[in-house]
């Protein structure tokens, strides 16, 4: 199977970028699976009904968030008809939504999508290990579906580190969002399960993490309160990991997207037609 997560959309130019780039590369790539975290996706905060059934239209089957979850009020409602948007599995029990998702794939496949908050540095919220283990335990790899991927939302690589060699063997990919940098340590496990601490933001990367860098650069450098943060308005970079599963949905493959604005530009190769022998 093949699995494309896009880390955290900023604003206007993330979702720009989305929806002139997604449909090309789910055809391009045949892509079973896509996922999106849109939790920036309005504004930078939050994301709103018409911004996620434009991500589902642009070619995505689930929308994960983050601690801005519910910054856009109208999420508080709408995430409860909508079973392909998910919030963090381990907010206090009572909040709208779910935090997993079983979406099936065109060709009939099952994939679960987790979407859980770290706690360091973060809100103190319920255990995440223990949260997504009792997914795991209700849902297994290879028995109840074909293909499992978390987004564990989280500040400190030390505790997204710690979750993947947990879940190592029995997830297809753990990949952190939230920090809005793309990190260099896209690997598979030694037991199977592909991993990058954060997959980027989509974003304008001339920037203070997708936010127009004069706000937070007046912030750090008075420490007074000030206007209001704003998404850059640049071309976006859009930032992943694309991942290939075996028939027991395990990675064989694994590689970082990055595509268009300013970072360095890569993709999966192994899905190029023109690299394969
Ligand atoms: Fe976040």
């Amino acid at each position: 199977m093949r699995l494309l997560f896009i880390g955290d959309v900023i604003g206007r130019a993330g979702r720009a970028a989305i929806l002139q780039d997604l449909p090309r590369l789910k055809s391009a790539w045949s892509l079973d699976c896509i996922i999106i975290n849109g939790e920036n996706a309005a504004g930078g905060f939050g994301i709103t009904e018409s911004i996620c059934t434009d991500f589902l239209d642009a070619g995505a089957d689930c929308i994960t968030l983050g601690n801005h979850a519910f910054d856009q009020r109208e999420a508080l409602v709408f995430i409860t008809r909508q079973p392909r948007l998910i919030r963090p599995l381990n907010y206090p029990s009572g909040t709208p939504g779910g935090g997993a998702a079983l979406v099936e794939t065109q060709k009939g496949e099952r994939v679960l999508v987790i979407n859980v908050l770290g706690r360091i540095f973060m809100d103190a919220l319920d255990d995440p290990f223990a949260a997504v283990e009792r997914e795991l335990s209700v849902c297994p790899l290879g028995a109840a579906c074909d293909a499992i991927v978390v987004d564990f939302h989280a500040e400190a690589s030390s505790e997204k580190q710690a979750f993947a060699h947990v879940v190592d063997g029995r997830v297809s990919l753990v990949v952190g969002s939230h920090t809005h940098v793309p990190t260099a340590d896209h690997q598979i496990l030694p037991h199977g399960t592909a991993y990058m601490t954060d997959a980027g933001m989509t974003g304008d990367y001339d920037s203070v993490i997708g936010m127009d860098k004069a706000e937070p650069m007046r912030r750090f450098v008075t420490k007074l309160p000030g206007s209001r943060m704003e998404p850059a308005g640049g071309q976006a970079t859009l930032c992943g990991v694309a991942v290939e599963t075996d028939g027991q949905g395990l990675a064989t493959r694994v590689a970082p997207v990055r595509l268009g604005g300013r970072l360095a530009q890569t993709w999966p190769d192994f899905w190029d037609d023109r690299n394969r022998s």
